[in-house]
């Protein structure tokens, strides 16, 4: 189990400049016909507080404006005018657009869709990643790009392409040389075509197919009714963006091995297996836009929001940088809501709560023309610093700078939620239960919610990560099992480990074939003392009722499982319909450890149900106070060092009661007794 009494040391992304990162892609590209304003750029950047820039995200063809021909002149400029100004530069590969000249010169370089038609010049986002051609010609850029800069003072990080996979059509092609990859992906897989016909259960329909040659991607000229083959065509496009990625980093680190890489990835994206990717870069960044509401429901976004963070700090347990936010608004939503007064410096630090040693923004500055000229930017198109936005940012920055302290230190956890990018493919892909929406996220959002409430800090994990770390792991909806996964949980809890599962659980192995031998699956049997027989779907309207043993009744939604206990203890019976009276929650001793299974879904029965399990098994809030509602605490630590956010997501003043005494780092002044917060602010409090 977790010893959070070890000494554990900070992890600092960047040695050489050991502070908050509060930076903003800039485009200087954009604006070379315009020095008053790149000159005043300097100046306003100096002024926001701002200590980084992120140059050359789609700055392509502004670099190499022909064939073989590259003008670096801006990119000089910017870099050595932003070091002045004392900032530091993360400095983007720009093989997230391609320029006209080399879409029109190697078509073979745009994607194909689904009905074989090649997409034209334009766009972004959109290359096939397979193509020679698109590859060769990244790493030549990528490699000028490290040689000229590999010694500038400026330079900490590279920022690898842009948002892999972001793209307004599908983040997949079709082409000819993509599908033949595909059969030598499936080739090194299956080694043979048997071998691939029984685990994609190919008599089915009659699909059998006697050759690898034979093989296509699922789309609609095909089919998508072979699942196996739908979840190795996931598998195959994710491992190809990171074979890219590869690609793309071999120039960065044979000349600059020094300095970290990474890529901005997507809140819950699913086009890429992220925790797979997270072992080609040095750290984690991601680039995050919540809905907020202004309203009651922000308490759900910032849980979300949260859940989000703590995945993206799990993927290689380091700190990670904020890459992207707006100061103000988008322009991509369906509604594009100002933030409210109070809401910027908020939802920054709740990053920064959560691990993140950034608040990054995209844009410095709005762009002049074309799609994004209406989203939010520090510096809007009036050009000067008297704007909310802009006093927004800087009075952040003010207080990012009292931060340093902070830089590399992260949460301890003793729990952890348990979420699997292809048990959701495999999941989604189902046909069966309810085809609308499974709920797989808004599962694992019930399970967090209750955390976040209670401030407890939680990582989100994966099947390779170190289970043994954790006192309380919940894995709901954990569809797809492999053998390994399988002994894994079983050896968890049998040291002592508490494992919550529910209905849907091990139904299917790694190659979406359903358990021989019923649910779930081989040994999880014996783990949870019970096995299932049916589920119910119910209709959206539809209800049944869960009685528990000290006496409470909770509704039941969505899915009931009819399961029999084996060795399981029946802690909640079913209380309406023909399986009224069977089992819908057991608890079974497993080893030292125990494995839950709640065979229902119900949002109130798992918010109490969390609550009492943490007591149970004895985990510590950050806080030892009850917090209001609205009102959420995380932590942050180095051994010595015990950092406390307190975030208030009401319109209101909070004011809670405190057993510690505390040093507020921003205002240098002692907090005990009771603790204040501001309607939408958050505090920072280190324990003395
Ligand atoms: C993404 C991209 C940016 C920009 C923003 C707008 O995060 O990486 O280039 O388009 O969205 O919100
Ligand atoms: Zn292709």
């Amino acid at each position: 189990m977790l010893d959070i009494s070890g000494e554990q040391m900070k992890d600092i992304l960047f040695e050489k400049f050991p502070h908050i990162i509060h930076g903003a892609d800039y485009n200087p590209d954009q604006w070379q016909d315009y020095t008053e304003i790149l000159k005043e750029d300097m100046r306003l950047i100096k002024l926001a507080n701002l200590n980084e820039m992120t140059l050359g995200v789609f700055a392509w063809s502004a670099i190499e404006t022909e064939e073989g021909k590259f003008d670096f002149s801006f990119l000089d400029r910017a870099m050595d005018d932003i070091y002045a100004a004392g900032g530091r530069v993360i400095l983007a590969t720009p093989s997230g657009a391609k320029p006209v000249w080399l879409a029109k010169k190697y078509p073979e370089i745009c994607r194909v869709d689904e009905n074989g038609i090649r997409s034209e010049a334009g766009g972004r986002h959109n290359h096939c990643n397979n193509s020679t051609v698109y590859r060769k010609k990244v790493q030549i850029i990528n490699e000028k790009l490290a040689k000229r800069y590999k010694d500038h003072p400026a330079l900490i990080a590279w920022h690898i392409s842009n948002e892999y996979g972001n793209s307004t059509d599908l983040a997949e092609c079709f082409c000819e040389n993509c599908k033949k990859e595909f059969r030598a992906w499936l080739k090194a897989k299956y080694k043979t075509i048997e071998n691939l016909n029984h685990e994609w259960w190919t008599a089915f329909w009659s699909h059998t197919f006697t050759s690898f040659d034979e093989l296509d991607p699922p789309s609609c000229r095909t089919d998508k009714t072979i699942h196996g083959r739908n979840l190795d065509w996931k598998r195959f496009n994710s491992d190809k963006y990171i074979e890219f990625l590869e690609a793309e980093k071999e120039p960065l680190k044979k000349i600059t091995p020094d300095i970290p890489v990474t890529t901005n990835l997507m809140e819950l994206y699913s086009g890429i297996d992220y925790r797979k990717l997270a072992k080609s870069i040095d750290f984690v960044s991601w680039d995050n836009y919540p809905r907020w509401t202004d309203t009651q429901k922000d308490i759900n976004v910032a849980v979300k929001t949260a859940f989000s963070h703590d995945f993206m700090r799990s993927l290689k347990n380091r700190p990670f940088l904020l890459m992207e936010s707006t100061p103000s608004l988008v322009n991509w939503h369906q509604y594009n809501k100002l933030k409210r007064p109070g809401m910027h410096a908020l939802s920054s630090l709740q990053a920064i709560a959560h691990g993140s040693d950034s608040v990054q923004y995209f844009q410095f500055r709005k762009s002049r023309g074309c799609s994004e000229k209406f989203h939010g930017a520090v510096v809007d198109h009036c050009g000067h610093e008297n704007t909310r936005v802009f006093g927004d940012v800087k009075s952040l920055g003010f207080r990012l700078k009292k931060l340093d302290e902070i830089v590399g230190t992260k949460p301890e956890c003793e729990v952890a939620v348990f979420h699997s990018i292809e048990n959701m493919w495999a999941l989604n892909d189902a046909q069966g239960f309810s085809n609308i929406d499974k709920k797989y996220y808004d599962t694992l959002f019930s399970f967090y919610k209750p955390l976040w409430t209670n401030g407890i800090n939680t990582d989100i994990i994966g099947g390779d990560d170190d289970f043994d770390k954790y006192k309380v792991i919940f894995a709901p909806m954990l569809y797809m099992t492999d053998e390994s996964l399988i002994n894994k949980l079983c050896d968890y809890v049998k040291r002592g480990g508490i494992l919550v599962c529910t209905y849907m659980t091990g139904y299917v192995n790694q190659n979406d074939l359903c358990a021989l031998g019923g649910f779930p699956a081989g040994k999880l049997k014996d783990l949870f003392g019970v096995w299932n027989e049916e589920i119910d779907t119910l209709y959206p309207d539809d209800k049944n009722s869960v009685a528990t043993m000290p006496g409470k009744t909770y509704t039941a939604k969505d899915y009931c499982e009819i399961i029999h206990t084996t060795s399981a203890e029946t802690l909640g019976v079913y209380l309406c319909d023909f399986y009224k009276g069977k089992p819908a929650f057991t608890v079974n001793d497993f080893g030292d450890g125990r494995a839950y299974y709640i065979a229902f879904r119900g949002e109130e029965f798992i918010a109490d149900f969390v609550e009492t399990a943490i007591k149970e098994a004895n985990i510590k809030p950050c806080i030892d106070a009850k917090l209001p509602p609205g009102v959420t605490a995380h932590s942050r630590a180095d051994g010595k060092n015990n950092y406390l956010f307190i975030e208030n997501y009401n319109q209101s003043t909070v004011v809670m009661d405190t057993k510690d005494i505390w040093t507020n780092i921003e205002k240098k002044t002692t907090v005990k007794d009771k603790i204040k917060i501001e309607p939408l602010s958050a505090i920072i409090l280190k324990k003395q």
